[in-house]
């Protein structure tokens, strides 16, 4: 594998600021030296997340992620470490070594030509669909009463037959292998090229920035034996657990709720009727990658799903990864129509818009369905229905959140408030630490040593940040006075020793020192030292001042072990005693001169 240089990998994060680059996925409000924002990488409602352009380093409070720029866009985009380091060239215009990667160069091109292909077929597609021949689709598009507008903007086109794609790809100077690559043509047994969409509505699948990774074709017959619609299959620019249907639009509206939907054809007529804000998962059960896509332009997603179609483990599958997500995820309950097309067409925009408004959060949904379940004019159901919702209910951590749906449930299923609270605050107090804040316990230093004082960790944190921004200044001073077993709290005492470490082997720059340091816990404290502001006037007065605790630390623990030994003094000779007694005189002199 292709390593970059440490100054390749400098001049990269240098030209790429990390504020700018956070911005782009991150609201950031600046607040003293730094930024804040809410943290992209978990659930929270208050900003945590933290940016320092002056070390360009962040860290979430919260969640306890951080690190640099490389490390920002390896998390959000779930990339490796390498891969965000290309992002960045790329970014910053920076071109990489290209004898070093001829492997990356080939796929980088292939991509280039995929998509290219791509492009083309979709603009072939959309200008077949105005041709006499298309007459069928033309029909078909009326009577789903599409106009030109929608067909316009979503590029809806008409494939054609046989070989027809293949044949102007060719035309256009497209080699074989690469139209075989996206997919769009395949080879048959006798060697032919067959065009895989045929006399199908075409529908192109765009990235968020709109570029064509994939298509989806419907049958326009009623012939039951095809598939009602073909995709593209995955390949290397297209993979269907990474894209939503129509996100390039709906992004454009600027809207803090995304409507999520099943079909192609729901986005398509919501969107034509004046609901822009919709996306489409495409034919699979909502992923975490749609998941995150989602939570990056939305705030909140609403789920209208065929009221037939997906099962209400699916809904609540989604909800769940949309929450854990940080979105606000409700579920539309709609009545009277199969699925949002035709409701829309049926009802108009206006009770589309009221559905929208009225929809159910997880707990809710939650709820409705256990009631489902049970029939509440019978005293027992009811009774079980009570013990199941309080279940529910006790989980909602947010307490005032947790009232609110208090009181609708009581109100709406007819129990009494105190009842219900009773239940619940006998569940939420006894509950045991469930899994997640178990979890938050097992991987947070911090908490795991509550037994130092903050003073200690503190001090600890600051001999870091010291060594990392001061380091020549810092690093002979410090490691002269200070090792690695004055360290209390275990992550710190890990970075010291990586810096030492790193020192020892004559690796001198310490900022790429810290940035190859590969364990993510270590990266995550890193950053949070880096984004804390210390409040330090001189570095030379700071540096004296700790090493002067210590030192003075370490006579208090020496002093403390004589006086110990000298009150069990049958094991000592007199000799010994003499010694241990100069030994304590020396220290109680030593600390006064100290204090
Ligand atoms: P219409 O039936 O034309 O209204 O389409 P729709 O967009 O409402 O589709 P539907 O609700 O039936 O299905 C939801 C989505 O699942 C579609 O948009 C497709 O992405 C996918 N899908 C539906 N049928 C098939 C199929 O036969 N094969 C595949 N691969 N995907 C399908
Ligand atoms: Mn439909």
């Amino acid at each position: 594998m292709v390593q970059y240089s440490n100054e390749l990998k400098e001049e990269i994060r240098s030209a790429n600021d990390i504020v700018e680059v956070i911005s782009q996925y991150v609201v950031l409000k600046r607040s003293g030296r730094n930024y804040f924002g809410l943290c992209p990488f978990h659930n929270e409602k208050s900003p945590s997340f933290s940016v320092s352009p002056d070390r360009q380093y962040f860290h979430c409070f919260g969640c306890h992620k951080g690190g640099d720029v490389f490390t920002f866009i390896s998390e959000i985009e779930k990339v490796s470490f390498k891969e965000s380091v290309e992002i960045l060239a790329e970014r910053a215009n920076i071109q990489l070594p290209t004898t070093q990667n001829e492997a990356f160069n080939a796929k980088q091109y292939l991509k280039d030509r995929m998509f290219k292909i791509n492009i083309e077929t979709a603009m072939f597609y959309h200008e077949r669909l105005y041709k006499p021949l298309a007459k069928i689709a033309q029909d078909y598009v009326k009577q789903r009463k599409m106009d030109n507008n929608t067909l316009k903007s979503f590029k809806i086109g008409y494939s054609g037959e046989y070989n027809e794609l293949y044949k102007m790809l060719k035309a256009k100077g497209f080699k074989d292998e690469e139209i075989l690559a996206t997919g769009l043509v395949n080879k048959n047994d006798r060697g032919e090229f067959i065009d895989r969409f045929r006399r199908r509505l075409m529908f192109p699948i765009m990235t968020v920035n709109g570029k064509v990774v994939a298509f989806g074709g419907r049958r326009l017959d009623n012939n039951e034996k095809m598939a009602k619609y073909i995709n593209s299959n995955e390949n290397l620019i297209y993979s269907k657990k990474k894209h939503l249907f129509a996100l390039n639009i709906a992004k454009q509206s600027n809207e803090k709720k995304l409507i999520l939907v099943e079909g192609y054809m729901d986005a398509i007529s919501l969107h034509q009727r004046g609901v822009h804000n919709v996306v489409a998962s495409l034919g699979t059960a909502l992923t975490e990658e749609q998941g995150r896509l989602l939570a990056r332009y939305a705030e909140q997603v609403i789920l209208s799903y065929d009221s037939d179609g997906a099962g209400q483990e699916a809904i609540l599958r989604a909800l769940e990864i949309l929450n854990k997500l940080g979105c606000d995820a409700r579920v539309i309950q709609m009545e009277g129509a199969k699925d949002p097309d035709e409701y829309i067409i049926k009802y108009g925009s206006g009770r589309f818009k009221l559905l929208v408004d009225n929809a159910i959060s997880l707990v809710e949904f939650r709820i409705k369905m256990l009631k489902n379940k049970y029939n509440l004019e019978n005293a027992t159901d009811k009774v079980k229905f009570l013990k199941e919702i309080t279940k529910i209910l006790a989980q909602v951590e947010n307490k005032i959140e947790r009232e609110i749906y208090i009181e609708k449930v009581a109100e709406k299923y007819n129990i009494s408030k105190e009842a219900i609270y009773a239940e619940v605050n006998k569940l939420a107090y006894s509950k045991a630490p469930s899994k997640e804040i178990l979890n938050r316990k097992i991987n947070s230093s911090v908490i795991k040593t509550e037994e130092i004082s903050e003073a200690i960790i503190k001090r600890e944190k600051m001999i870091l940040y010291l060594l990392i921004n001061n380091y020549d200044e810092a690093f002979e001073k410090i490691t002269k006075e200070i090792t690695e077993e004055d360290f209390k709290v275990e992550i710190n005492k890990k970075i010291f020793k990586a810096i030492v470490d790193a020192k020892d082997a004559n690796k001198d720059n310490i900022l790429s020192i810290v940035s190859n340091i590969e364990d993510q816990d270590l990266q995550a404290h890193i950053s949070e030292i880096m984004v804390t502001d210390y409040e330090i006037t001189s570095v030379e007065k700071c540096i004296e001042d700790i090493i002067i605790i210590y030192n003075k630390e370490r006579l208090n623990n020496r002093k403390m072990e004589i006086i110990k030994k000298l009150d069990n003094t049958e094991k000592l000779t007199e000799e010994e005693i003499a010694k241990l007694e100069t030994e304590l005189n020396n220290i109680i002199i030593e600390l006064a001169k100290k204090k």
